[in-house]
């Protein structure tokens, strides 16, 4: 009875007995929360419960809750490995009350599990209570039949529990075993608390405030939470003093000791406890959607996976390999939590990938560590901002630094480094403030409660009648809407889909005696109230009166190809690329449709193409989309293909479409997701599917855009009057656009290269406007001087140094006019006459001339540029006549 799965298993079934509802654990994510970074504990997914907020068909629960502490107001992640109870991944067993039973009732089941069911001696026990809670110190007498002295009281916040800064909060009550005399440490409140002997086994939370921001408030009614460590429990249960010694710890330690070939004993310990422990973290986040990034939960995420690959790399691996310890996770995990065994592809990807990447940075960070300290002596000290980028930058944990430069005798500047982090930290948690998910609107859950969920017609029809039954103006509740009103319309029922799962809300319009709406948006909101954005055309809309609601069907028709097209994109690319591809986020408008999910790198030209061909002929195959209801547990049995991380009620609808003609899965169904969305009855409505974009979202998502119907026709329409009007243009058949316009180019290039070629054969010979040949003699020179047109600047010096050498001794004079009317000058004067006249004055004087100043250049070449180009005769003759005068 005391491995992990059957003390899960025990726990469960005891509460389930006592009238609890067993319900499975929540997402690592939490739903609903903008303020938590994870799922700490296992009543978050109950919070709205507590405070009244939300209201669920139980009063009582009991669950085995997934939990991370490594971010926010519980992080233990800097001491896993080095103790015996840390884990940044762990399972916390708890029993919840909301407003049903509360102190007597809580005590009772816990005693009774506790001592009964896993039999631990009473002797061994001994309890804490928050100082001023009497009643619940008298409990522990009456139905623990403890003594005054194992009930001891804490006055400090170890004894009043809050799930973060803001949430439900109480006084608790902790069980602590006595490890015995044997073990240092002493009871809960002295001194020697921290010691191994007495550990805290269960915390009893007796909420009843809600911490707001600015105040705390009573809870609508007293209610319980209360929490188990699974692991550590287990350890007392297994005779163990350290959590890591337990059996689900074992196998996955064996684990790394035969992938490494490394003992997990004395020094390497820590290392293997390190990986065993962030391997959960990692495989149970990437299950729930986390992928590693530089921000937010991603970051916390790559952090944790970091970690582990240092200890890793200190065990000595040098290639990837925690990824490998994943089909041992799965084995001793996977049944408990089936999103694993679900996921087991996409962790292993995920965390390969990562390897693979730290292996690098690891070796650029070392390169980096020898430059900053090549001049470094025995005794010297690395500042603390070097050792925080290598940290930051190249993902280059603290104690690795040190490590490598311990044999060197450097030490590091670990203040430095904690400042620098302090100020990364603060930085980091300014952005994830500001990054977090709208928090539900507390006025979405009254409403639903006072209202019940809208029944929601649109799967069979897009027209129906329905009864308002709640109004709202600028946030607001209100009675009536008047004409030119913009508000939200809420009814009993309604056709109108609510955006949700990627696709967006209906629009149309609502029609009533004497009113007429125009219905802009439709929403979602608290697990099931449908909310209508409209705007009131003519009337005014009171509660109580019906409404012909009409949803715009043409639209929805579209969104309804782009919605099935999405399915078939989807299997299409994990055929393509693999089943590690995971949809990553969707939208479905009457547009287009938007795909993104994960996949490491860019796909090519023949992979989209693929994609395209494969998801066309499930079109054109126009086989019936078939919708079923099925519990959770039955769809995902059957291969349905499930969000990960998403909260999905009791019954899920099941959708499919197509069968596989090629591939793994030929014969069989081609694509099966659990979806709430609206779909085409045949897929041979959607007409035809066109890829149109392809491009990277974040690290590791890809994005793809597709059309469908009549969109994707116009797309390619469009695409194919361009290659006519190219073809037009060209004198060619559609076909030999291409091929054309590569003859075209390739004439261009040949074509330029000639047109330079005669500019300068032209300015060397004639056609200048100079004069005839241009050369004549300039007092004792001997002068070419020519005037033309449209050549490049860079061109004329060229050109002048030919004409030195056609002249054998003498001054050449180059002028080019632009189209914008400026002019450039080039003088060249050959070698042998430099002494008497210098090229840098003759090109001053040319370019006054021009309107210009200055010029620049040696004796013998010298060039300058003028304004004016209309003046370059001018130029050439005072060019000449400064000639002729020496
Ligand atoms: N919520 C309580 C805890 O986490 C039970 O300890």
């Amino acid at each position: 009875m005391s491995g992990v799965n059957e003390i899960r298993s025990t726990f469960l079934d005891y509460f389930k007995k006592n009238g609890h509802e067993v319900v499975q654990s929540s997402p690592l994510v939490p739903r609903n929360d903008p303020t938590l970074m994870f799922t700490n504990a296992g009543m978050v997914p109950f919070k709205n419960v507590f405070t009244g907020l939300e209201k669920r068909d139980y009063v009582r629960a009991t669950s085995s809750q997934k939990c991370v502490r490594a971010g926010g107001k519980h992080n233990d992640l800097d001491n896993v490995g080095y103790t015996a109870r840390h884990h940044t991944f762990f399972e916390m067993l708890g029993n919840f009350s909301f407003g049903d039973y509360f102190k007597e009732t809580a005590i009772e089941h816990a005693w009774t599990l506790v001592t009964r069911e896993f039999g631990l001696p009473k002797d061994k026990l001994l309890v804490t209570v928050y100082a001023e809670d009497d009643e619940a110190f008298d409990l522990w007498k009456k139905i623990g039949g403890l003594s005054e002295s194992k009930i001891i009281r804490i006055p400090t916040s170890d004894n009043f529990w809050s799930m973060g800064d803001t949430g439900p909060c109480g006084p608790c009550s902790e069980i602590f075993y006595d490890h015995g005399e044997h073990v240092w440490g002493g009871p809960p409140g002295s001194p020697e608390e921290d010691g191994d002997r007495f550990i805290e086994i269960w915390n009893l939370v007796f909420m009843q405030y809600e911490q707001l921001v600015d105040k705390r408030i009573d809870l609508p009614r007293p209610s319980i939470d209360t929490g188990m460590g699974l692991e550590r429990f287990a350890a007392i249960m297994q005779g163990v003093h350290n959590n890591y010694e337990i059996d689900l710890f074992r196998a996955l330690i064996s684990s790394s000791e035969n992938l490494t070939g490394v003992e997990a004993a004395g020094n390497t310990l820590a290392s293997h406890r390190v990986i065993a422990d962030h391997l959960r973290s990692m495989a149970f986040l990437i299950a729930d959607g986390v992928l590693p990034s530089n921000e937010g939960r991603g970051y916390v995420l790559r952090r944790i996976m970091r970690r582990a690959m240092r200890h890793a790399n200190l065990l000595g691996a040098r290639d990837p390999l925690i990824f490998k310890m994943i089909p041992t996770l799965v084995r001793e995990m996977g049944q408990a939590y089936p999103e694993l065994v679900r996921a087991e592809p996409l962790i292993s990807e995920t965390i390969q990938l990562e390897e693979k990447r730290f292996i690098k940075t690891l070796e650029r960070g070392l390169g980096l560590l020898d430059d900053a300290t090549s001049t470094f002596n025995a005794g010297d000290r690395l500042d603390g901002e070097t050792a925080f980028k290598l940290y930051d930058t190249y993902g280059f944990p603290l104690d690795l630094t040190q490590d490598a430069l311990r044999n060197r005798d450097i030490t590091v500047d670990t203040d430095g480094f904690a400042k620098a982090m302090e100020r990364q930290r603060a930085e980091a948690r300014a952005a994830w403030a500001g990054s977090g998910e709208a928090a539900t609107d507390a006025v979405w859950f009254t409403l639903k409660d006072e209202l019940g969920a809208t029944e929601f017609l649109g799967y069979e029809t897009e027209q129906a009648e329905g009864v308002v039954t709640g109004l709202l103006k600028d946030g607001e509740v209100v009675e009536t809407l008047a004409e030119g009103d913009k508000g939200i319309v809420i009814t009993n029922q309604t056709p109108f889909y609510g955006e949700s799962g990627g696709q967006v809300g209906d629009t149309g319009s609502m029609v009533g005696e004497g009113v007429e709406l125009r219905v802009v948006d439709t929403q979602k909101k608290a697990d099931g109230l449908f909310v209508h954005s409209v705007e009131v055309v003519k009337g005014d809309v009171t509660k109580g009166i019906a409404l012909e609601m009409a949803v715009n069907g043409a639209r929805r028709q579209a969104i309804r190809s782009n919605h099935s097209a999405t399915h078939l994109v989807h299997e299409a690319l994990r055929e393509v690329l693999g089943s590690h591809v995971a949809q990553k986020g969707s939208l479905v408008t009457p547009e287009r449709l938007r795909f993104d999910f994960s996949h490491p790198k860019p796909m090519s030209h023949d992979e989209v193409a693929v994609v395209e061909r494969l998801a066309n002929e499930m079109v054109l195959q126009n086989s019936k989309v078939e919708t079923r209801l099925m519990a959770v547990d039955e769809a995902i049995e059957s291969g349905a293909m499930a969000l990960f991380g998403e909260k999905y009620g009791d019954e899920v609808r099941v959708v499919s479409m197509g069968t596989a003609v090629e591939g793994s899965k030929a014969g069989k169904t081609y694509s099966v997701e659990l979806c709430g969305g609206t779909h085409v009855s045949s897929t041979g409505e959607i007409g035809l599917v066109t890829l149109v974009s392809e491009g990277a979202v974040a690290a590791g998502v890809r994005r793809i855009e597709a059309l469908t119907g009549s969109e994707a026709r116009k797309y390619l329409s469009e695409q194919d009057a361009r290659v006519r009007e190219l073809a037009g243009l060209l004198k060619v058949g559609a076909g030999d656009v291409t091929s054309r316009v590569a003859a075209l180019m390739d004439e261009r290039r040949k074509l330029e290269r000639e047109l330079t070629e005669a500019k300068k054969k032209l300015a060397m010979g004639g056609g200048s406007s100079a004069g005839d040949t241009g050369v004549r003699d300039a007092g004792k020179f001997k002068l070419m001087a020519r005037v033309v047109e449209g050549i490049n600047p860079k061109d004329l010096k060229g050109i002048a140094d030919e004409g030195k050498t056609s002249l054998g001794s003498g001054v050449v004079v180059l002028i080019s006019t632009a189209e914008d009317g400026k002019a450039a000058i080039v003088v060249g004067v050959t070698k042998d006459l430099t002494e008497t006249v210098s090229a840098v004055d003759l090109v001053r004087i040319g370019s006054e001339a021009l309107g210009g100043r200055g010029g620049g250049g040696r004796p013998d070449m010298a060039q300058a540029g003028g304004p004016d180009g209309s003046k370059a005769d001018d130029a050439v003759k005072a060019i000449e006549d400064h000639l002729a005068a020496i």
